[in-house]
């Protein structure tokens, strides 16, 4: 086995982990949520859920990490006992697999901001991007690869010199952009109507359950959870280093960049309103999202003549990044396993899983109308939630208690005296599994299926 790779610095991981962490659930979803659900309400309700729950289950993945130094698999058996290690071992390859769906349909919609980003490129110099901005499967497919290969190539170069070095330079452009891109918006007729929403909490709607679902699953997603991805990631970081402190350092950048996007994406929603295009139905419901993303924003970008042009360009360059750092990532659970746990070189195997994966995002273009929402359905809302829970349950059950203090102690030796310490080692063992699980059964319509059991 070759050595492990290490993140050089603090700031390296939280680069990293942030990076993986923001992505087109902050910059897309987020403020679609927030749209259509009450506007600074959902604000409100999804900061207290990422502490509450998320925050948690980041916490379970980094220390389970940073205890077994080993990709996931290994890392779960590493806490079991002799009576659950094939669950532990399951639940890693699980993991696996579901990071691989996951990176199925998110490359697909990476590559197509990548394509609006050509499209706009490419009309700056005065050609037709037609082809760009048109869903086509010749498009998806194409810019699939592109996309792939950027994936892979940064993920073959391993921990320090792959994924770290290319967070520290992607997530400052990141944030560079949203800014301008905030302030250029704001500049614009009509942005105040959506500053006024975004910022006026309708408190009436905190507690509604759907928004409390919504903003649930939200902050599962948002924070990479449920896969393994924090876990390898922790993998990473030095036994040195404090690890709540790093953990709420990531949790609090995630929340921090979802809501700029929301100070983006919802005053620009107003503006295009003001320009004449539609963006709430005639039942007052927010149009679909794809559309809101491709159709609505980029007419938005048109409308303002030349600077739209280059505002176009530049906003879908910052999706593009922002899904590009989630999506190695994403890459990163299957590639440590194969590389560790069958002595496969890392650059080798980035390929072969890679490419593995690619296929199957091939497979989804090729049956997009039937295949693709059901990806994401089974992914997101059934595999990452029950993946989440036995990450918690094994560090709540199974895991021995004072291992578990011991790693955390190492960086913050004063781990016990601390409030944390007091509430998180309760909160994944017994609260966060029943939340989530609450969460899983709901969309799955499983009280629906018991409440005609019973009657
Ligand atoms: N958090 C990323 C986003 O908000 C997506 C992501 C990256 C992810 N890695 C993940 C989601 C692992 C689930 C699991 O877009």
């Amino acid at each position: 086995m070759a050595a492990r790779g290490e993140f050089s610095s603090r700031t390296a991981f939280i680069l990293a982990a942030s990076g993986s962490a923001i992505g087109l659930g902050n910059i897309w979803g987020f403020p679609i949520k927030v749209a259509s659900n009450g506007g600074g309400a959902f604000v409100f309700t999804y900061i207290i859920l990422t502490f509450l729950l998320a925050y948690p289950i980041l916490m379970a993945e980094l220390v389970i990490g940073r205890y077994a130094k080993a990709d996931t698999v290994r890392s779960m058996v590493a806490i079991s006992s002799l009576r659950t290690r094939p669950l532990a071992a399951f639940t890693g390859y699980w993991g696996i697999v579901t990071a691989s769906l996951i990176l199925s349909f998110y490359a697909i919609i990476a590559g197509w901001m990548i394509s609006h980003g050509v499209g706009s490129a490419v009309e700056l110099v005065g050609a037709s991007s037609n082809w760009f901005v048109t869903d086509s499967t010749a498009r998806s497919l194409a810019f699939g690869v592109i996309f792939y290969l950027l994936t892979i190539s940064i993920v073959a170069n391993g921990v320090a010199s792959g994924i770290e070095r290319w967070s520290t330079r992607l997530m400052p452009v990141l944030i560079l952009l949203i800014v301008l891109l905030i302030i250029y918006i704001a500049t614009q007729p009509g942005a105040a109507e959506g500053w006024r929403v975004y910022v006026q909490p309708d408190f009436s709607k905190v507690l509604e359950p759907n928004l409390v679902l919504d903003a649930l699953s939200q902050a599962f997603f948002s924070l990479s959870l449920g896969v393994g991805t924090m876990m390898v990631y922790g993998s990473y970081v030095s036994k040195s280093e404090n690890l709540p402190r790093l953990g709420a350092s990531v949790a609090a950048i995630d929340i921090g960049i979802a809501v700029m996007a929301g100070m983006l994406v919802i005053p620009a929603m107003y503006v295009a309103q003001h320009n004449g295009v539609t963006i709430y139905d005639e039942s007052g419901n927010l149009i679909e999202s794809g559309r809101l993303i491709f159709n609505v924003l980029p007419s938005l970008f048109e409308t303002m003549g030349g600077a739209g042009i280059a505002v176009s360009l530049l906003f879908f360059v910052l999706m593009s990044i922002a899904a590009l750092t989630s999506s190695i990532s994403m890459l990163e659970v299957p590639v440590a396993y194969a590389s560790e746990s069958h002595s496969i070189t890392r650059k080798k195997s980035a390929w072969l899983v890679g490419g593995f994966v690619f296929l199957m995002s091939v497979a989804i273009i090729l049956n997009m109308g039937w295949l693709f929402d059901r990806v994401v359905q089974f992914a997101t809302e059934f595999s990452e939630p029950l993946v989440g829970i036995l990450f918690c349950l094994f560090v709540g059950w199974v895991w021995k208690r004072d291992q578990l203090l011991q790693e955390m102690r190492e960086g913050s030796p004063q781990v016990e005296q601390t409030f944390f310490w007091k509430i998180w080692p309760t909160y994944v063992k017994v609260v966060c599994p029943l939340i989530v699980f609450g969460l899983l059964t709901r969309s799955f319509g499983f009280w629906e299926f018991v409440g005609q059991l019973v009657y």
